[in-house]
């Protein structure tokens, strides 16, 4: 037997008793005559103490211990003279009369604990050694809790978990594909799902009304903290549903994530449901952080004829309040500016008004504008003295988007984020399409299988920019968590939906043949939704990245480090795929 117990279990109820254990040499210190090993597991570590003077033998193997060695260690467990309370070990050690090692180790190329000196990438390239270290493997056991209590809650609705096939055609999901070369098929290609979108739906129309899957998707786009080449969704549908359905079943197992893997209680009003249009208006994006207000108010409409060009040119004036902030100095202000200047927020100034708790007025236009122009953005901003406008002016969109980076930035630095408050909501009824200038035609905001809201079918010829979308995404903290929709079970609206997003008939039947003819064979009303599962995993442990939660992640450019991959294959292999390779 290797071991008869665990590095993490032993404590005063043990002591006396013999045990065995085996793990990784953490730490070896010599005192005087003693020598003590910290000997690590997955389940926690255990002071192993040997005595020069009973055992000198023994004792001198010890010393020699190298960090990372795998040994096994048999001994009587003893109280400690010294406790550690912080560790669930710490009052207990293990007097060794013998030790045998299994496998040693090189020096780690970082060290191998809570605190590293390793840079991500080095880590990245041992990523093994990294995964032995309590951050990542406390991470990998919230990702199998949330596994097992995303699988409890399907199974215990009557939903079936269905694999979807990896080699498929091409889905438009709106990315890129990884496409696969046939070596049986001369110049075709399968392509990895981007989601299993259509099956899910095919296996509607098969009958398996509720479906769910904890499966691998594969998108070829620019890499961010939050989007990974390979990511792991929650992926589900149901059939006969409309959308209420479908949002109570994700309500019910968001809150049951949240208490069987947190502990935390989400009630039934923690969802509040927030439409497009009012989300870009009052948080200027449609993934809002509602843990906190400092909602943005438009003030264009009076702000008009008063000689200040910047706003009497822009399309767009709006700010943001930030509550007793008044007294910030100028080099409070000038950070601001800085701020919104950067090349990724885009705004060329920043305009403050300071409402100063004696009532008067400070700002940076004052030339421009006077006391009863001040008085009207007050009141539309809802401020009180001692408060500081921020205000922001140029094209609609633009200007949304770095106000909504500002208030996030002004979240952080007031300290309105707290990490252990969760804010859930829905945004709902996101237009259908959105006009994409590159290709000069409309684009499926989330993909083509959305049906659109019935009061506005009409429209998807004249106006498919008015079009409504049966649409829904999951939003907590300001991340976006899943998406979903009700889809089109109707061979004639998915037909119409495909013109208006400048498909011919052809290039319609050619990719999505198999599914418009399944339509005309029994389609239910159906609808589902799929969770990034990488992302809802981050946000559990806290981690502002998804690469901490992902075993083996890829790299910002793309890149496994440890693989050294993307890498050349031999020409052999090329030959074969009937592939050759544009030297330029
Ligand atoms: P969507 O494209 O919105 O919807 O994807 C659903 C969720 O998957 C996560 N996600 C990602 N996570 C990590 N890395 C990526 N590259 C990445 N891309 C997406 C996000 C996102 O909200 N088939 C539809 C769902 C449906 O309609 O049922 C779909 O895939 O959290």
């Amino acid at each position: 037997m290797f071991r008869t117990r665990t590095c993490g279990e032993l404590t005063l109820e043990n002591t006396e008793e013999h045990v065995t254990l085996s793990g990784w040499v953490q730490r070896v210190r010599n005192m005087g005559g003693m020598t003590f090993v910290d000997l690590r597991d997955r389940y926690g570590l255990t002071q192993l103490v040997f005595n020069m003077e009973d055992q000198p033998d023994l004792c001198t193997k010890a010393r020699k211990l190298g960090r990372e060695y795998v040994i096994q260690a048999k001994g009587n467990v003893k109280e400690r003279d010294n406790k550690n309370p912080e560790m669930y070990t710490g009052a207990i050690e293990i007097i060794v009369d013998e030790m045998n090692i299994l496998s040693t180790s090189e020096v780690p190329p970082f060290i191998i604990d809570d605190e590293t000196d390793g840079g991500e990438e080095l880590r990245m390239r041992y990523r093994y050694l990294d995964l032995r270290r309590n951050p990542l493997k406390d991470a990998l056991m919230l990702r199998h809790e949330m596994t097992r209590a995303t699988r409890e809650y399907f199974d215990s609705k009557d939903f079936t978990e269905i694999e979807t096939p990896v080699l498929i055609k091409s889905t438009p999901e709106g990315a890129r594909d990884f496409v696969v070369p046939s070596r049986n098929h001369r110049g075709q290609f399968y392509a990895l799902p981007q989601s299993p979108q259509v099956f899910k739906q095919l296996l509607m129309i098969s009958g398996y009304d509720r479906y769910y899957q904890l499966v691998k998707c594969f998108r070829d786009e620019d890499l961010r903290a939050d989007r990974q080449p390979e990511f792991t969704q929650i992926d589900m549908e149901m059939a006969f549903v409309d959308r209420e359905d479908v949002l109570n079943e994700l309500e019910g197992l968001t809150k049951h994530l949240f208490k069987n893997v947190l502990n935390v209680d989400i009630t039934e009003e923690a969802f509040p449901r927030l439409t497009y249009q009012e989300a870009i208006k009052t948080y200027g994006t449609d993934r809002p952080d509602t843990r906190f207000g400092m909602h943005i108010h438009e003030i264009k409409d009076t702000v008009g004829g008063k000689g200040f060009k910047v706003f009497d040119q822009a399309e767009y004036v709006g700010g943001i309040n930030l509550p007793q902030c008044a007294s910030y100095t100028r080099k409070q202000l000038d950070g601001l500016m800085e701020f919104v200047q950067k090349p990724q927020i885009g705004a060329k100034g920043l305009v403050y008004l300071k409402y100063n708790t004696d009532g008067t007025f400070k700002s940076s236009v004052d030339k421009f504008f006077g006391e009863e122009d001040f008085k009207q953005w007050v009141a539309r901003f809802n401020a009180s003295p001692g408060d500081l406008l921020l205000i922001l002016a140029g094209n609609t969109e633009q200007t949304r988007y770095a106000l909504s980076e500002l208030r996030l930035e002004m979240g952080r630095q007031l300290g309105l984020m707290d990490k252990n408050d969760y804010a859930p909501l829905w945004v709902i009824d996101f237009p259908l399409m959105e006009w994409d200038g590159d290709e000069q035609r409309y684009a499926a905001m989330h993909h083509p299988f959305t049906a659109p809201v019935d009061e506005d079918i009409h429209l998807l010829e004249e106006q498919p920019q008015n079009v409504r979308a049966k649409a829904y995404d999951l939003v907590i903290n300001g991340i976006e968590i899943g998406g979903g929709s009700i889809r089109i079970h109707d061979a004639d609206i998915q037909e119409k939906m495909f013109q208006a997003l400048g498909f011919s008939k052809e290039q319609a039947n050619e990719q999505f043949g198999f599914l418009l003819e399944a339509f005309r064979y029994g389609a239910p009303p159906h609808g589902g939704c799929a969770f990034g599962f990488d992302r809802w995993v981050a946000l559990f442990n806290g981690s502002d990245s998804i690469r901490d939660v992902i075993p083996f992640p890829k790299n910002n450019a793309g890149r496994d480090l440890m693989l050294n991959t993307p890498s050349k294959v031999h020409q052999k292999q090329l030959d074969e795929l009937h592939i050759s390779i544009n030297k330029k």
